[in-house]
């Protein structure tokens, strides 16, 4: 229990580093909160313009979660490693650097489930870039790669870590209300569009 909970701390620092808005200050692009959605996450970052600056957000929100996992499984086992990613998921999401005012948690879904059952990680970003590419709209991605999470548990043999997918589904839609009202109002702004 207590391996779990000093995992769940060190998940939940790890999650916890905004890297859009590091990443957007050391680049000189301005304040991430005074741009598009204000979401500190690689869509808001690829509002600046900046391309690398958005790849490289979504490379390391994806990487803290893939890190967390697999310093986890390495160190204690694949219970501490499911606590590690959930943990680093909140960090994200609710940081306390940043008053518990974070980002959405999507690129770090996508790494903390390639680490924890690749197959399904992959599966989930091949989900993540169709239904953006289809839809043009980085959230609908987000949410229909978040919905297919727990089938794809189930589909490509992970039962174990089904709820996960499921409780993790569920925090991304609560992040995305204000996004699905735009989406639902037909007001989403679609990628490349700019601030
Ligand atoms: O990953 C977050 C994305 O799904 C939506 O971001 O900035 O358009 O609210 P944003």
């Amino acid at each position: 229990q207590t391996v779990l909970l000093l995992w769940a701390v060190i998940g939940y620092l790890i999650g916890s580093v905004p890297f859009g808005i590091l990443i957007t200050k050391a680049m000189g692009l301005g304040n991430l909160r005074d741009i598009g959605s204000g979401n500190i996450g690689a869509t808001n970052v690829l509002r600046t313009g900046s391309k690398p600056a958005a790849a490289a957000t979504l490379l390391l929100d994806g990487g803290k979660g893939a890190l967390a996992v697999l310093l986890a499984r390495a160190m204690v086992g694949e219970d501490a490693a499911q606590v590690a990613g959930l943990l680093a998921f909140l960090g994200h999401c609710f940081p306390v650097w940043l008053k518990f005012k974070g980002g959405k948690g999507v690129a770090t879904f996508l790494g903390l489930m390639l680490a924890l059952a690749w197959p399904v990680g992959i599966a989930c970003c091949a989900t993540w870039l169709a239904g953006a590419y289809l839809s043009r709209i980085s959230s609908v991605g987000a949410l229909v790669a978040a919905l297919s999470s727990p089938i794809w548990m189930v589909i490509l043999g992970y039962p174990q870590a089904m709820a996960l997918a499921i409780v993790l589904t569920l925090i991304v839609f609560v992040r995305h209300a204000a996004n699905i009202r735009r989406i639902l109002s037909g007001k989403e702004p679609r990628i490349g569009a700019g601030k």
